[in-house]
């Protein structure tokens, strides 16, 4: 039989969620006595972990919906080969960091300016623990799942596990709402990773290299029983989905999460006034070698939950949290070489290969040296004693050289004319500071490099296509470009004989590329490996070309630096013109242009999530003059929520131009070519029109 393709749970309306969460309770339910009791399984893993993520997701949206015999509520029976994913609803997010009074001063201003205000902020302080952050979904006030931060859109099921922490209340005491998700970090005090690294290595278990490794090391055991026996602590500080609003200041809103029975950080505090958070920076800087536990620096959160909810993110940074970190450790080490890496955008990048080092608890042995003028500058010469210092995750760095320790018969490094991977000659481009391989697709660091990026997490995501695997298949000359990935199937019987592979691995192999056939356009731009087109930015592309030939052909058209298809591209928000030319240079390169049409030919592209719904789906508009109410990013922000398009110049193709106060030559152009034009009011009153009216 082969079932419809089903309906995408955005158009599901209660009656058919509610059946088909009944269907799925009970094939999964059919599906989990085959394997746990005959040993028989009825489908494959991946199957399998599609239903559940189905049911997941439909619960998410419908939690009201929630059986008592759902899947998701039962524990213990998630596929032995792994973890099974939990999909966040509200993504998990990172912070943006700062590490002076003036930079954060430079966030609240940030903050101020979005929302249009003047007042200072009031705020809460944390300290930052580094620990893993967990996100705990509670349904009529009983644990339902515990998920690992993962991506930040999808993480591991780690609920059996954290059923055995005994920090983490399997039932939040007195009310609550009938749904809620309660975010906080997972720990180890230092005490308690001394300790138990001390046990390990009496019984030859693995030696952690930090309290974080250690906590993560313990929490993603496939057997909970070992997670039981691991010392782990938690502090909640976040908040996730919820069925009803239930704190206005997130001060009160830590009151309530200890009145449900958590442990919330003792140390915060209610920061009156943002002007305040220097003092208390310096006196957590004070306390901090005291703590039973590591902490890198404090958290600042605006109180006021509607700001937050005004203020809403940036990439994947909220507006109105930031971390605010504590001086970087530094050490003093010796330099033993200097190495060319060579990037998957052909950049030559020195790297400093040192003595080892323990700086703040994590061993070094390699630091960035950036470019040929950060060597210049800094004139290190390999024999040298280096200071390098390490900022959080940041990769470590070289500061400068101890010149009295310098020894006899050094000399300055020479940067390589050449490629040291593929031998072409090497280009440092007018005014760049990067050299580059000029070798392109047919330099083996780079084709490699860019594959292993086209498969990896957050492009393509192909399971059992790693670093070493596709080493050996471009080796064999089985892949040269992303669409000869997809060719693979040809091959399953010679890749079953590779050693370390056979008929099993190959067949998952296969499996998994024909799953990831299908795939989000903002996933497949991101997967290209273009320079400066990180997730944020293939987000913002696709969701203004919506589909890849009006991509690819406006991108030729914008090659030419004075067309139209450029200034478009350019006015895109948060796309500026160094963006633009990157683009530009990588459609100019026919091979890639190439490759690219080769690569659409075996996939399937869907178009981005929010690009085709929304009231303003597909609409383009331009916002001019001062609004009433609304700052400019605030109204952009919001036009983008509604499905809409943002742009900074009216042409033909602006449905509405916003006009506020002062309003100029916008305004006037908007009239000349009849496109429609809003006051503030007019813009709201759309937004909450019924869609494709
Ligand atoms: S709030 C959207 N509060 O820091 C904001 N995070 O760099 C979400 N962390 O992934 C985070 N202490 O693992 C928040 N008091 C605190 C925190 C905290 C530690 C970690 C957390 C997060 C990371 C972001």
């Amino acid at each position: 039989m082969n079932p419809a393709p089903p309906t995408p749970i955005e158009a599901l309306d209660e009656a058919q969620a509610a059946s088909e969460l009944a269907e799925l309770a009970a094939a999964i339910a059919r599906y989990d006595r085959a394997y746990h009791e005959l040993d028989a399984p009825l489908i494959s893993d991946a199957e399998y972990d599609l239903l559940r993520r189905r049911n997941d997701a439909i619960e998410a949206r419908f939690p009201h919906l929630i059986r008592t015999d759902s899947p998701s509520r039962r524990v213990g029976s998630a596929p032995a080969t792994g973890f099974s994913k939990v999909v966040h609803r509200v993504p998990m997010l990172s912070l943006g960091n700062v590490f002076a009074p003036g930079e954060f001063a430079e966030f609240c201003a940030r903050a101020r300016r979005f929302l249009g205000h003047s007042a200072p902020f009031a705020m809460v302080g944390e300290p930052k623990i580094d620990g893993l952050s967990l996100s705990l979904t509670y349904a009529h006030g009983r644990l339902l799942r515990a998920g690992t931060r993962g991506d930040g859109s999808e993480g591991e099921d780690v609920t059996a596990n954290v059923r055995t922490i005994a920090a983490i209340p399997a039932r939040l005491k007195g009310e609550a709402p009938a749904l809620i998700e309660i975010r906080g970090e997972v720990f180890m005090t230092k005490a308690d990773f001394l300790a138990l690294n001390a046990s390990q290595e009496r019984t030859g278990g693995k030696v952690f290299a930090n309290p974080r490794n250690a906590a993560a090391g313990s929490l993603r055991q496939l057997d909970a029983t070992v997670t039981a026996g691991r010392p782990l602590s938690f502090f909640a500080y976040a908040m996730g989905e919820s069925s009803e609003p239930v704190a206005a200041t997130h001060w009160a809103y830590l009151e309530r999460l200890r009145q449900w029975g958590f442990a919330v950080n003792p140390l915060s505090r209610h920061v009156e006034n943002e002007t305040d958070a220097p003092a208390f920076q310096a006196e957590m800087a004070e306390r901090r070698a005291g703590l039973a536990y590591d902490i890198d620096g404090v958290v600042y959160k605006i109180d006021d939950l509607g700001l937050q909810g005004r203020l809403g993110f940036v990439g994947r940074e909220p507006r109105w949290a930031i971390a605010w970190k504590f001086p970087a450790e530094q050490a003093t080490t010796k330099l033993l070489d200097i190495q060319i890496q060579v990037g998957r955008t052909g950049a030559l990048t020195p790297v400093a290969v040192l003595e080892p080092v323990n700086v703040g608890g994590v061993l070094v042995t390699r630091a960035t040296l950036h470019n040929e003028d950060e060597i210049e500058r800094l004139d290190v010469r390999v024999g040298d004693s280096v200071r390098i210092q390490r900022a959080g995750d940041v990769i470590p760095q070289v500061l400068g050289v101890v010149a009295e320790a310098r020894p006899a018969g050094t000399h300055a490094f020479q940067f390589p004319r050449r490629c040291p991977v593929c031998g072409s000659h090497a280009v440092r481009a007018e005014g760049e500071v990067v050299w580059r391989c000029s070798g392109g697709l047919t330099c083996p660091a780079q084709v490699e490099e860019r594959l292993i990026h086209f498969v990896s997490r957050g492009a393509f995501d192909i399971e059992g296509l790693g670093e070493k695997s596709v080493h050996e298949f471009h080796e064999l000359g089985w892949i040269r470009s992303p669409a000869d990935i997809f060719k693979l199937p040809a091959r399953e019987a010679a890749i079953a004989q590779l050693e370390g592979w056979g008929e099993q691995s190959a067949a998952n192999l296969l499996r998994a590329i024909g799953e990831r056939r299908r795939i989000g356009f903002a996933r497949f731009i991101y997967a290209l490996g273009i320079r400066r087109i990180g997730a944020a930015n293939a987000k913002l592309l696709a969701r203004h070309y919506t589909d890849l030939n009006t991509f690819i052909e406006r991108m030729r058209e914008a090659v030419d630096p004075a067309s139209e298809a450029r200034a478009a591209v350019t006015s895109i928000i948060g796309i500026g013109p160094a963006i633009a030319e990157e683009l530009a240079e990588f459609f100019g390169e026919a091979r890639n242009v190439e490759a690219l049409l080769e690569l659409a030919d075996v996939v399937e592209i869907e178009p981005e999530e929010g690009a085709g719904d929304g009231v303003l789906a597909g609409k383009t508009i331009v916002f001019t003059g001062t609004l009433p109410t609304l700052s400019r990013p605030e109204a952009k922000a919001l036009a983008e929520r509604h499905g809409g398009k943002v742009t900074d110049s009216v042409s033909k193709r602006t449905d509405f131009v916003v006009v506020g106060a002062d309003a100029g030559s916008k305004a006037r152009k908007a009239a000349e070519l009849g496109v429609t034009v809003l006051d503030e009011e007019g813009f709201r009153a759309l937004l909450t029109r019924e869609p494709s009216a």
